[in-house]
């Protein structure tokens, strides 16, 4: 099964500058609970913009990229002995490719980004994951547009937090696929 998750703000905006434009600890949670012993798929814009391009702990990650050689030629100076179980990293030139070898970690293959991965992926996405984190962040790259109201979409589970410590308020929701008619 293929999922998405993804963070976004009031006017679908995911990114700026290359970066998360919010600190939420409350999404961090969400997505650490959702992705964590599992196999995550990102572009290599996303892979480039994780702290010191280390992999995310505890989880088999899986970079997509046109040109495997240059991306694992300005990867090598980060490589570090990965000692924690369960994580690894590897490099992949399709997102198909990148989403069979995820399949060999486990069911769920999560995607986690940005908008071009998001692009190709939401037409073969069962689930949803999404954090609508309330505020504008004047961001330069979007979720594409999903037509949740329609009936491809059924709601799951909603749940809602963040919103002290000047946090920003988050409403998750996961979302599954209807059968396919
Ligand atoms: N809010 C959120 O939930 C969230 C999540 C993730 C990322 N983000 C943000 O999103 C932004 C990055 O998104 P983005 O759309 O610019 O970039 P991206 O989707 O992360 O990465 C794009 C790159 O992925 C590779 N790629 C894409 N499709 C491919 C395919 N079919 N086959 C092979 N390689 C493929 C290409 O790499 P090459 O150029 O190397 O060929 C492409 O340049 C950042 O600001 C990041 O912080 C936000």
């Amino acid at each position: 099964m293929i999922s998405i998750i993804a963070a976004y703000d009031d006017d679908r905006g995911i990114g700026k500058d290359g970066k998360l434009p919010w600190r939420s600890r409350y999404d961090m949670a969400m997505f650490k609970e959702i992705t964590m012993g599992r196999a995550v798929v990102m572009g290599r814009k996303t892979f480039d913009s994780l702290p010191k391009k280390q992999p995310l702990k505890g989880r088999a990650n899986i970079v997509i990229t046109r040109d495997i050689a240059t991306a694992i030629r300005n990867y090598e100076p980060y490589r570090i002995p990965i000692e924690t179980p369960q994580t690894s990293i590897g490099f992949a030139s399709t997102l198909a490719d990148g989403v069979q070898v995820g399949r060999a970690f486990g069911p769920e293959v999560v995607i986690i980004g940005g908008a071009e991965v998001y692009a190709q992926a939401l037409p073969v996405a069962e689930r949803l994951y999404l954090s609508h984190i309330e505020g504008r962040y004047g961001c330069d790259t979007f979720l594409p547009e999903i037509d949740l109201s329609g009936p491809t979409w059924m709601v799951a589970r909603i749940q809602t937090g963040g919103g002290e410590d000047g946090q920003p308020k988050v409403i998750f929701t996961e979302y599954r696929r209807q059968e396919r008619r």
